[in-house]
């Protein structure tokens, strides 16, 4: 088993802990609030600040970040570090289903129940939430969010840093633009531009993502 450090100690930190468990010697998050280090999480240390993992060299690293009022830290942390690619684990849990000709870049983390069916390309960075539906030839791009229970139909294209909302559903062939955000529960029946927000079934422009990407 290889060791893991986790940046962040947030909700998706703990869950990416849970989801590694299987496959590598987590040996604790990494944060930059000091009121959290020497205290736990699940079980786990808080090591010390956000910078302390290029200290670590041995142990491999995923940045897990974020949440829909700002998901593009993420981008912002990993840029910061610096962190060679090949640095970053992809975690997938157990409990995920990868099919033929699928690939999942480093640092992206497949929760629980993910499905991705065939010849689907994630990049990196990514993080899909649990019980999300990716099916075939999907491409999503890096820094991109897919939340829990989303579905994609095939050949849909999430550029770099788009959110889809929990439970979002995808038109085949449709394209969410680079940081633009779905809200939950909608349906999105034609591309999105880049740096919009659309709601609703179906979606429909209702602002720009100027307050997430500021
Ligand atoms: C889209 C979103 C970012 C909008 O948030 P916001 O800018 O604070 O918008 P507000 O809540 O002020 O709503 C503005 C309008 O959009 C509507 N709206 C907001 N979210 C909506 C959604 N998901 N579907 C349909 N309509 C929505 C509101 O009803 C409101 O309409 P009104 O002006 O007619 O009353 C947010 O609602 C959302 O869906 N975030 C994603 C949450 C998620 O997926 N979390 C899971 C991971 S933790």
């Amino acid at each position: 088993m290889k060791d893991l450090v986790i940046v962040g100690a947030g909700g998706f930190a703990r869950e990416t802990a849970a989801a590694a468990a299987a496959d590598w010697r987590v040996l604790g998050f990494v944060d930059d609030d000091p009121a959290l280090h020497g205290t736990s999480r699940s079980g786990l240390p808080i090591l010390g600040g956000v910078d302390s993992v290029v200290d670590m060299p041995d142990a491999a690293v995923v940045v897990c970040v974020g949440n829909p009022r700002n998901y593009t830290a993420r981008q912002r942390i990993v840029a910061r570090l610096g962190l060679p690619a090949e640095r970053y684990a992809t975690i997938v849990h157990p409990a995920a289903v990868v099919g033929s000709g699928c690939v999942v870049g480093p640092g992206s983390v497949l929760l629980a129940g993910t499905v991705l069916t065939a010849d689907v390309t994630v990049g990196s960075h990514v993080a899909v939430m649990p019980q999300a539906v990716l099916t075939h030839d999907d491409r999503v791009g890096d820094y991109a969010t897919v939340a829990s229970g989303v579905r994609l139909g095939g050949g849909a294209v999430l550029e770099e840093g788009a959110y889809v909302g929990a439970g979002a559903l995808v038109r085949e062939g449709v394209t969410v633009g680079a940081w633009s955000l779905v809200g939950m529960g909608s349906v999105v029946l034609s591309d999105v531009p880049p740096g919009e927000v659309w709601v609703g079934g179906p979606a429909r422009f209702l602002r720009s993502t100027k307050e997430e990407t500021a």
